[in-house]
């Protein structure tokens, strides 16, 4: 009663107040805590900007070096960790197994266990309760990278690596991805830094598919990391995470640029889905697509120009010219970054992987804000409009027709 319009999608529904993240799709706008992605992607790293989206202030040296010492510190696994990627089939894939792998570090920690005391603990904010909330934020960003490796060299039937000391953050997951037994083995700095901005840009997004299922989950005063699972199973979805991979295998299938023709108009009619096009917020331009392509002639430097890279072009000018795209204001989204990752030699399914383990930032940034927002937290728990049948009697199996 009352409710007289689904927001189907929640196209037209706020339902929080945050500090955390500005987007002005319009205008082609996205900002961390006021600062803008631009300045952030060319002077900050992902755990310098990890920090300024979790506590709100970009780090002082001190702050910055404590932040990145516990993190990095955090990174190692329980040994057991390995007996459960073993149970994975050789064909898993890595976002079904990394899914599953955050939901079983959650078993591993029971002071961020609600059945324990976990239940009223974060949403109190004293001293004694940020610290163990900090824990499980170093916990979870730590060790992110160390699942997603696990999960690419089980299904290759390698060893796991145990994290480096003294390498960056993207520089360790790196190693921990390619570490083949060379002594002084460090991954190419200039693909090391090359992630650190595609994580930096895949830290937050605001209220996306993922965070909001973060937040609905975490309403409930699951633990973290249960929580950040079920995001990651959002985001494994093709409208979603899913799309960076969907753009490789779409750009594989149209082959060379004389196909694109062809594609678009099948793309009108509805038979195909362009990925990497289009996005709820952005109706201009992504201000990430910029960076992403800027990054990517630092990669292709290292790496050699990928094949698809002309029919990616092609693609992108012809949608850009197309009326069908300018009318509905589709433009190129970060999904493009595939394209590199392809490049560097991450396997095409892995890429939604990619995307999962920095946005763990943003997920913990407003999980945290939510634990801590003024009033406490209320569970979320929308409303629907009922349209089925009214009320009718049970009839018995042998008299049904
Ligand atoms: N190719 C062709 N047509 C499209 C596309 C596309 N990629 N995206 C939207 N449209 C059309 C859509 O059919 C609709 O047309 P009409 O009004 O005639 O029915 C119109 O544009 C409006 O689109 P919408 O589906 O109402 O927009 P939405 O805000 O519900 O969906 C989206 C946003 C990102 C799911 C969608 O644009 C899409 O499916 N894109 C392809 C998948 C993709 O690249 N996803 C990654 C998004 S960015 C990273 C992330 O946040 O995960």
């Amino acid at each position: 009663k009352g409710l007289r319009v689904a927001d189907k999608g929640y196209l037209n529904t706020a339902v929080l107040r945050s500090e955390i993240t500005f987007i002005d799709g319009e205008a082609g706008i996205l900002r961390y805590r006021g600062y803008p992605i631009e300045q952030l992607a060319l002077k900050s790293s992902h755990l310098e900007s990890a920090y300024l989206l979790v506590y709100g202030s970009l780090p002082t040296q001190n702050q910055r070096k404590t932040f990145e010492t516990e993190v990095m510190h955090h990174s190692v696994v329980h040994a057991d960790a390995a007996q459960f990627f073993r149970s994975f089939r050789y064909d898993a894939h890595p976002m079904a197994i990394l899914t599953s792998a955050f939901a079983y570090l959650g078993s591993y920690y029971s002071e961020a266990n609600p059945s324990l005391k976990g239940q009223t603990l974060f949403t109190k904010g004293t001293p004694e309760s940020l610290a163990i909330m900090d824990k499980q934020i170093y916990r979870l960003i730590g060790k992110a990278t160390t699942l997603a490796a696990m999960a690419y060299r089980v299904r290759q039937g390698r060893e796991f690596v145990i994290p480096p000391t003294g390498l960056s953050y993207t520089a360790s997951f790196l190693y921990q991805m390619d570490y083949h037994g060379q002594t002084n083995y460090q991954p190419n700095p200039v693909l090391a830094k090359a992630l650190d901005i595609l994580f930096l840009l895949h830290a937050d997004h605001e209220l996306n598919a993922s965070c909001t299922t973060v937040l609905q989950t975490g309403s409930s005063l699951v633990d973290p990391f249960s929580a950040i699972a079920a995001g990651c199973a959002s985001l494994y979805g093709p409208l979603h995470g899913g799309a960076n991979e969907a753009v490789i295998r779409m750009l594989i299938s149209i082959e060379s640029p004389k196909n694109v023709p062809a594609f678009l108009e099948a793309v009108k009619k509805r038979e195909k889905v362009l990925s990497g096009f289009g996005h709820r917020v952005y109706k201009t331009s992504d201000p990430r697509s910029f960076i992403v392509r800027k990054t990517a002639d630092e990669v292709f430097k290292i790496t050699g120009k990928d094949e698809l890279l002309e029919t990616a072009m092609a693609l992108h000018e012809a949608a850009m010219k197309d009326e069908y795209f300018i009318k509905r204001r589709l433009a190129p989204n970060v999904d493009f970054c595939g394209l590199i990752y392809r490049a560097m030699g991450f396997p095409l399914d892995f890429f939604p992987v990619l995307f999962a383990v920095p946005r763990v930032v943003g997920w913990l940034a407003h999980w945290r804000q939510m634990m801590l927002q003024e009033g406490g937290v209320k569970i979320w728990r929308p409303r629907q409009m009922y349209v089925g049948a009214g009320q009718r009697d049970y009839v018995p199996v042998e008299e049904r027709e």
